[in-house]
């Protein structure tokens, strides 16, 4: 059943129409009428481009920060994922030395083609939190395929699983040699079964493979219809389930509350078809746009309150991983962090760290169908951690920035401390000078470290309530312990 919103309209004196929306916190986990999704304890990730992953680690100084400031929140080091299309156009080489090897016309370009060495995988051994690698299949060499996979088991210690493949339904168009004549879901998924069973008993290794890996919208390529071909032998290889996704869409559009929910509704059924099988279902490579994203919409702050957003939503749904992509350095409008510059995104996705971290479980205090999102954590003990309220009004800048008021019932505290995700407005940049502030906090350009006076709100609470004012395009996370 689904969680109550009681959305009250009040006609304010004079012209402007404010609104008020009032959610019940559920006093503990189990209170009929809501979901509770078990958090797992670093649901939000990253994922690296296949070829570009050892400059990111070596040639990019933000980006141990980055991560290490969201372990400082977790305790656990959050996940990666290295792959993407390039994951498909990447062979072993085991006489090289160097990470990867591949000619580029611009420094900005993918490569067509590449190599890499076992020093790839020794440096995905080297990170702290669990690496999920993607690995060729497009070329059709399971010998090559095969031979990396076999360092990465001796030398990755931390290895979650492999991936065979990334979005095989573009293979065809691709000119991968895996797809020369038929190739459909069911031929893909025949394919995947197979290779499957030959990888994992080559390496010697069960709940291995992360399957599926398709970006178009399920049930045609998702993991219902996958699973469907498999038999137990195939399944006992499967460690998780992953799905690909960019919404895409305007900042507006992007950002909207019932829109995130309305795209992430089309994964429940594969999530399902997922768990009753008892495997993990996760967003393997998501990010607002496709192709790197758009430059007026992926680096603004209306994309950093869709990340936080969809983060959520998404882990309420049973998600436990959503890896965000970032893509060539130096060329990407999604990515988090680049050498120079922060993107306002990860704001929203730091939010979403802190807002779960610790948490045992989640539930949304809201149905999707308007602007005003809330959820709540639990902890371990069943008891509420913290509230997330976001006002997805959109305010471009001009003209008066609406507010809405947020009332909280069932709280035990007199008083309450809460922490501000706000900007400018939802198209505020931080390469733009437009810096988004979290708690009064930013993180530096090239460096990821935070800066400012950590700034928390008090708010009383009286009767069990609290009201909270958010203006349009901001969000705030009440802390309730
Ligand atoms: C590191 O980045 C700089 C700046 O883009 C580039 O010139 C250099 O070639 C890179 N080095 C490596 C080892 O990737
Ligand atoms: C690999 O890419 C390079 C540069 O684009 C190209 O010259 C070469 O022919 C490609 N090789 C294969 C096997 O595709
Ligand atoms: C396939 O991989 C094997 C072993 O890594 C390699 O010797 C061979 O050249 C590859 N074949 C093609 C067509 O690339
Ligand atoms: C399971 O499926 C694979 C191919 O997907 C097949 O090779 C194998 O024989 C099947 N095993 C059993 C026990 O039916
Ligand atoms: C998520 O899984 C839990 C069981 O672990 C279940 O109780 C809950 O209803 C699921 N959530 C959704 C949205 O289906
Ligand atoms: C990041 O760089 C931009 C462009 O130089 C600048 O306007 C902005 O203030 C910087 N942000 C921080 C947090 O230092």
């Amino acid at each position: 059943m689904a969680p109550l919103t009681n959305l009250v309209l009040v006609l304010a004196t004079g012209a402007r129409l404010a609104s008020a929306v009032t959610f019940a916190v559920p006093t503990t986990t189990g209170v009929s009428g809501y979901s509770y999704a078990p958090l797992a304890p670093a649901p939000v990730g990253i994922s690296f481009e296949f070829f570009t992953f050892p400059s990111y680690f070596t040639n990019v100084t933000a980006t141990t920060q980055c991560l290490a400031n969201w372990e400082a929140l977790t305790g656990t080091w959050p996940s990666i994922r290295i792959g993407g299309t390039t994951q498909d156009r990447a062979l072993y080489d085991a006489s090289t030395s160097a990470y990867v090897v591949y000619t580029v016309a611009a420094a900005t370009d993918a490569p067509d083609n590449l190599t890499f060495g076992s020093s790839f995988m020794r440096l995905a051994g080297e990170y702290k939190g669990s690496v999920v690698l993607g690995l060729d299949r497009g070329k059709n060499n399971i010998t090559n395929t095969i031979a990396a996979a076999k360092v990465a088991v001796s030398d990755m210690s931390n290895l979650l699983a492999i991936e065979l493949g990334n979005e095989p339904e573009y293979w065809a168009g691709d000119g991968q040699p895996i797809a020369s004549g038929t190739w459909t879901p069911a031929t893909d998924a025949a394919s995947q079964d197979s290779w499957d069973i030959q990888v994992g008993s080559a390496i010697g290794r069960t709940d291995i493979i992360q399957a599926g890996n398709s970006n178009s919208a399920p049930p045609t390529w998702g993991a219902a219809e996958l699973i469907a071909t498999e038999n137990t032998t195939v399944q006992e290889y499967v460690a998780t389930y992953a799905h690909h996704n960019y919404p895409g869409g305007t900042v507006q559009s992007l950002m909207t509350h019932s829109g995130i929910v309305s795209n992430l509704n089309q994964f429940p059924a594969d999530v399902a078809a997922a768990l009753r099988v008892g495997k993990p279902y996760v967003l393997g490579e998501t990010n607002s746009v496709s192709g790197g994203g758009a430059a007026t919409v992926s680096p603004t702050f209306g994309a950093a309150l869709w990340t936080l957003d969809y983060t959520v939503r998404a882990t309420y749904l049973n998600i436990s991983r959503t890896y965000f992509h970032q893509g060539t350095i130096g060329n990407c409008y999604y990515c988090f962090w680049g050498r120079y510059d922060m993107g306002a995104p990860y704001y929203g996705a730091t939010v979403a760290t802190a807002f779960l971290a610790g948490g045992s479980h989640l539930t949304a205090l809201d149905t999707g169908s308007t602007d005003y999102a809330g959820y709540a954590t639990y902890d371990a003990a069943g008891k509420p951690l913290r509230v997330l309220l976001y006002n997805s009004d959109y305010y471009a800048g001009s003209g008066t920035r609406t507010a809405t008021s947020f009332v909280l019932t069932g709280l035990a505290a007199s008083s309450v401390k809460a922490k501000r995700l706000t900007a400018a407005s939802a198209l505020s940049r931080q390469d733009e000078g437009g810096n988004p502030s979290w708690g009064g906090q930013t993180y530096a350009n090239g460096s990821c470290v935070v800066g400012g006076t950590e700034t928390y709100e008090t708010t009383t609470v009286s009767g069990g309530q609290a009201t909270f004012s958010l203006a349009a395009s901001e969000a705030l996370v009440v802390y309730l312990q």
